[in-house]
């Protein structure tokens, strides 16, 4: 087993995906504009679109935009006159994100709010944001638990909450590690443990994206 397969094998699933010219472009020109090739791929994409269709998710969080492509497959999955909110640091990433997505036609769908997600996060619950219907975890690791934290404060009872980059070439289990992004996922894993509020489970994947893996999580109790 090698990375060169499991990237031939994506490839191949890649057929069943159908990706659409905005989605191509958005990964084009965030290539272009010289942000990190660190998105999800098609196939999770596709993924996450259609985990917001089962939800019938009316109302999305992104915590982690870069250029906006799982964005733009998250909103895809959108009810009609559904509404996602996206949160990114890097000022020129949100850019790039607003290209992207006003190119997919979702403009007035997806807002993206700049500024770190911590703050932008604290203020949605000292606002009494409505909660979302599915919450995608993407930004820095190191934060994961925190995000959860958050996450719980503007969910309801089945609210989906899923969260990315999980495994870390299997690093996760590494108890040992003075690495900032593994301790935070461990504390992330350890938050997902002990809430009685979640039932949670995290699947370990291989393909384009390398060895890594994701978490899915249910809002069982308010
Ligand atoms: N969800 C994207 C990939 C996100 S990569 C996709 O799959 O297409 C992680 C993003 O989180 C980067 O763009 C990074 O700038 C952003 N980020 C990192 N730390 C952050 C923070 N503290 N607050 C907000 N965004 C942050
Ligand atoms: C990194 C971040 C991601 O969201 C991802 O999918 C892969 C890598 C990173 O920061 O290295
Ligand atoms: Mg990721």
């Amino acid at each position: 087993m090698n990375d060169k397969l499991w990237n031939e094998v994506d490839v191949y699933i890649g057929r069943l995906v159908e990706q659409e010219d905005a989605l191509r472009a958005a990964l084009v020109e965030s290539a272009k504009a010289g942000l990190p090739p660190i998105h999800v791929s098609p196939a999770q994409g596709k993924l996450l679109m259609l985990l917001a269709q089962v939800q019938r998710a009316r109302s999305i969080l992104e915590i982690g935009t870069l250029g906006a492509y799982s964005t733009i497959w998250l909103a895809r999955g959108l009810d009609p006159d559904g509404r996602l909110l996206t949160l990114e640091f890097n000022r020129e990433y949100a850019h790039v994100a607003r290209r992207n997505v006003a190119r997919a036609g979702l403009g007035t769908v997806v807002d993206i709010r700049v500024g770190p997600a911590t703050d932008t996060l604290r203020q949605l619950i000292r606002e009494s944001h409505p909660p979302f219907d599915l919450i995608f975890i993407d930004a820095d690791k190191a934060s994961y638990a925190d995000y959860l934290e958050a996450s719980l404060q503007l969910s309801r009872t089945g609210t989906l909450i899923i969260a990315d980059n999980v495994i870390r070439k299997g690093a996760i289990i590494d108890a040992q590690s003075t690495d900032a992004n593994i301790r935070g996922m461990r504390r992330f894993f350890e938050r997902l443990q002990n809430e009685p509020r979640i039932s949670a489970t995290a699947i370990q994947t291989v393909g384009s994206k390398g060895y890594d893996g994701f978490a899915i999580a249910l809002v069982t109790s308010g």
